[in-house]
């Protein structure tokens, strides 16, 4: 049997237990973002004892032209007039949006084609004998660099970080220049929104000839228990001297409070411009093991010392567990059987587009875990290396994707996407990808590419051999999947010598094809007992959130509640069977409920897939809405269960109802229904209680209960254990729903378990919007130019209830030490600019994202809307 074990992460100056607040490389970090406005900025000179290794983040005072430039690269190119700006920058997200641009309805109608990027930068005295190196987290896409006007190559993919050496073109005593040229302008590119430009960090890296090699460390764990673990730890030290090496290294576990647990030291002599790897084995007693729910990470620190003086020194950080996936009982970690919960993510965040600070993620993944969600896959690409960073830390389980590409190309992007360059460049990519990201414990699976097109061909069992090698090459202690939406598939389904070759089956949509919609994986498991199988993508709880005109009964004059959703544009991707797709008109749960509601077959594959230990998990596509895969007038798609600012849906709760035990139910939909006085509406409600009864003016409409799951007799013939005799079983599906007719007042939900009352809600038929509330998810923030607040709006009537029609026009201000960075209000049909200062509230509610500057001090965040009173809040910036 195949073994997945923890890892580690490469070292980083953010987030790092070990880096505290007077560490020299965060005071260089922070002088460089004072600095960095200028147009020749200064890294830091007067550190006294520069570290062996400086990792300078390399993101502040940049120029920028959006086209193209004759001569750009050239270092007396005259930039002045270009815009300042910082990175990560996306310009697409910028926009305008329009729905003649080439990226069409696949790349959400924003704005892509050609940008350049310039730097002018000097170096600190500490950089002398060093070896310089910059390395960009990711460019969308076909960037090429240069510093002080020679070539350092050409990166085509868009998702992959890489490097390059500029020691030898450096000037160490005047100014540098390096230009960057990202060119996206044959599109469609992408099936979804990818952004364009520097969208994500880079670093200015300065090490000694001999050092840690890029991504130079593997951890791993081939044993890990409660009682002890086996940590092994390949290290590749680089000679880049003229002359031998006599190198030694030691190589620490430190545990999470910085203490060393075990230490080894190995001596080689290593030739002039040659490497070496050293391996070494430590045992580890009373691990603390990474989980889930408790994700303890330690850090492998590497000294490299070259005649008894340091000349490196490497952190990377992993986690001690074992991860395996069985044919039989599904995922395995620490021994301990746990069902992927999971969600598809795309890299963009609603306003953010692709440059997407940090604490937009952890936000989210927030968001996420309190849904019960535990998996993530990163659908269809490699993700930002912090997103991973934030993976380790918060427990989730990562399903990490190469591709959605190999060699044919994909209809929606005509010939421009990965296709393009994967015979040249994919061993490249891969490898790389893997050598990144191999030491995070989040990451227990590795998906070689999405729904490929060349699944069903000879030639694609040929690819799929050769990118199994690469993954298992770099990495043999995780499984590789695919995720085939063609499994079982009529007239021609994936052969089935593609599928046995993969270390864990991955079905996107198993409940597509025929009988299948009611068997599911059963059939495969019957011919194939051995696959390990996972739903690498099933259909989510989609929906526009707040939206319920499939909820109600059509209004007089109105025919019915579909057509009023837009009819999918002609060039749209075809819907798949149960897929909530913004792109067909966002129908979803919101839409379709009472009257072919789609959420039906989710609720059913769960049934199955939650009941069968077999099917590993299940990813939902989406977690949460994004850009792209649309049709105009929408720029994105409501697939999510979450929308586009954080917001949930009603669709999140049901997850929340399947995936966490704390009592909880959600009700829906809003109580106020203007007009709609006598008519039957359906209330719903997702629930893990044992029954909900809901009360309409404190009179009950009924009580109900689901009947899944079921219970058997207990101990002997006629026994039901004690849930089984609690309450009534009303329905077989997963959702509550009673039809009530509509008066104003309060509508009430009681919830309870083992007879008792354990949550609980209401709501109040809300009168007109009077008033604006704001809420910040944090009231303190670092003053790193970093960090942001993100600030919700809710437009509440006179007694402070949500106003769920409300759509006025919010405008906000900010004084102090930030800045507004996006506005957004989930509606993928809003034409509101999002780097705007003004946003409509949708169904009620918006949202402001606001990052800080560099100074410590308070930032006032105002909102204001012609007949509402406005409101204000602070929020303090810490250095
Ligand atoms: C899937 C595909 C996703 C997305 C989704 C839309 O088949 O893998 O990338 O296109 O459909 O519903």
């Amino acid at each position: 049997m195949w073994r997945t074990h923890e890892w580690v992460r490469h070292a980083s100056v953010k987030g790092n237990p070990m880096t505290t607040p007077n560490d020299p490389i965060t005071r260089r970090t922070l002088l460089g973002t004072a600095l960095g406005a200028a147009a020749a900025s200064m890294l830091d000179a007067q550190t006294p004892a520069p570290p062996a290794r400086i990792r300078d983040a390399f993101d502040f005072g940049w120029k920028f032209f959006k086209g193209d430039a004759a001569d750009a690269q050239s270092p007396s190119f005259a930039d002045s007039s270009w815009r300042n700006l910082d990175l990560p920058h996306d310009w697409s997200v910028e926009g305008p949006f329009a729905q003649n641009e080439p990226s069409g309805g696949a790349g959400g109608n924003a704005p892509t084609g050609i940008g350049w990027y310039r730097k002018h930068f000097r170096v600190p005295a500490s950089y002398k004998d060093r070896k310089i190196s910059v390395e960009f987290d990711g460019v969308y896409q076909n960037s090429e660099v240069w510093i002080n006007g020679h070539y350092l190559g050409k990166r085509p993919f868009g998702y992959i970080s890489f490097i390059y050496d500029i020691t030898p073109h450096l000037n160490l005593a005047g100014e540098n220049v390096m230009a960057v040229k990202v060119d996206n302008s044959r599109q469609p590119s992408s099936r979804w929104y990818s952004g364009s430009g520097i969208y994500r960090h880079t670093w200015l890296i300065a090490t000694s000839p001999t050092h840690v090699a890029q991504w130079g460390t593997f951890v791993t764990t081939p044993r890990a228990s409660k009682e002890t673990a086996a940590v092994n730890a390949k290290t590749r030290v680089r000679n880049d001297r003229a002359a031998l090496a006599a190198c030694t290294l030691t190589s620490s576990i430190l545990d999470r409070e910085g203490k060393v647990v075990v230490s080894q030291e190995a001596s080689q002599e290593i030739a002039a411009n040659d490497e070496y790897e050293f391996v070494q084995q430590f045992a580890v007693a009373q691990p603390s093991l990474w989980s889930v729910n408790a994700p303890v990470l330690y850090t492998l620190r590497s000294t490299v010392k070259v005649a008894g003086q340091v000349a490196d020194e490497y952190d990377t950080q992993f986690g001690i567990r074992e991860a395996l996936f069985d044919a039989d009982r599904g995922f395995l970690l620490n021994g301990e059987h746990v069902k992927l919960n999971g969600v598809c993510l795309h890299h963009d965040a609603g306003s953010m587009g692709s440059a997407v600070p940090e604490r937009v993620w952890e936000r989210r993944f927030e968001i996420l875990r309190e849904m019960g969600c535990n998996a993530i896959r990163t659908s269809h690409n490699p993700p930002a290396p912090e997103f991973l960073d934030l993976c380790d830390r918060m427990g989730f389980l990562v399903m990490n994707e190469a591709f959605d590409e190999w060699m044919a190309g994909k209809g929606q992007v005509r010939g421009n996407g990965y296709s393009l360059h994967f015979a040249e460049w994919h061993e490249r990519d891969v490898t790389d990808f893997v050598h990144r990201d191999r030491n995070h414990p989040s990451v227990v699976l590795w998906s070689c590419g999405n729904e490929i097109g060349d699944q069903l061909s000879a030639h694609g069992v040929e690819i799929l051999r050769d990118l199994l090698n690469i993954f298992h090459r770099e990495d043999p202690t995780r499984f590789v999947t695919a995720a085939c939406d063609q499994i079982a598939a009529e007239p021609r389904a994936v052969p089935v010598e593609f599928l046995n070759l993969l270390d864990v089956v991955g079905y996107n949509y198993a409940d597509r094809w025929r009988e299948r919609r009611e068997l599911y994986y059963s059939e495969d498991k019957q011919a194939h007992p051995n696959w390990r199988m996972i739903g690498t993508e099933s259909s989510g709880m989609g929906g526009i959130r707040g939206d319920y005109r499939g909820l109600e009964p059509p209004a007089p004059g109105e025919t019915t509640a579909a057509a009023a959703v837009p009819a999918p544009p002609a060039n749209a991707p075809a819907a798949g069977p149960g897929q909530g797709r913004g792109g067909a008109g966002g129908r979803g749960f919101g839409r379709g409920f009472g009257r072919g509601f789609r959420g039906l077959d989710t609720e059913q594959l769960w049934k199955f897939v939650g009941a069968h230990d077999y099917v590993a998990g299940d990813f939902m596509w989406t977690g949460i809405d994004y850009l792209g895969e649309s049709g105009w007038p929408n720029h994105g798609a409501s697939s999510g269960c979450i929308d586009s600012c954080g917001f949930p849906k009603d669709g999140y709760y049901f997850y929340q109802s399947q995936w966490t035990q704390k009592p909880m139910l959600h009700l829906f939909p809003h109580w106020t229904w203007k007009g709609r006085e006598g008519q039957f509406l359906t209330v719903a409600c997702y629930t893990n209680c044992d029954n909900v009864e809901l009360f309409l003016n404190g009179k009950s409409v009924g009580l109900k209960g689901y009947a899944f799951p079921r219970f058997g007799m207990q101990g002997r013939y006629g026994q039901m254990g004690p849930q089984a005799m609690n309450g009534v079983r009303t329905t077989s599906d997963l959702h509550l729903s009673w039809d009530v007719p509509y008066e104003p007042g309060t509508l009430r939900a009681v919830g309870t378990k083992n007879g008792q009352t354990v949550a609980t809600q209401e709501f109040t038929t809300a009168g007109d919007a009077a008033a604006i509330e704001l809420s910040v998810d944090r009231d303190s923030i670092r003053a790193d130019r970093r960090d942001v607040v993100h600030v919700t709006v809710k437009v509440v009537d006179a007694q402070g209830r949500l106003a769920p029609d409300a759509d006025n026009d919010v405008a906000f201000e900010i004084q102090g030490e930030g800045k507004l960075i996006g506005v957004d209000n989930g509606d993928m049909s809003n034409m509101q600019d999002y780097k705007g200062k003004q946003k409509k509230a949708f169904h009620g509610m918006c949202l402001a994202i606001v990052q800080s500057t560099a100074n410590a001090g308070q930032i006032r965040i105002t909102a204001t809307s012609s007949g509402l009173k406005s409101a204000s809040v602070m929020v303090t910036t810490k250095a």
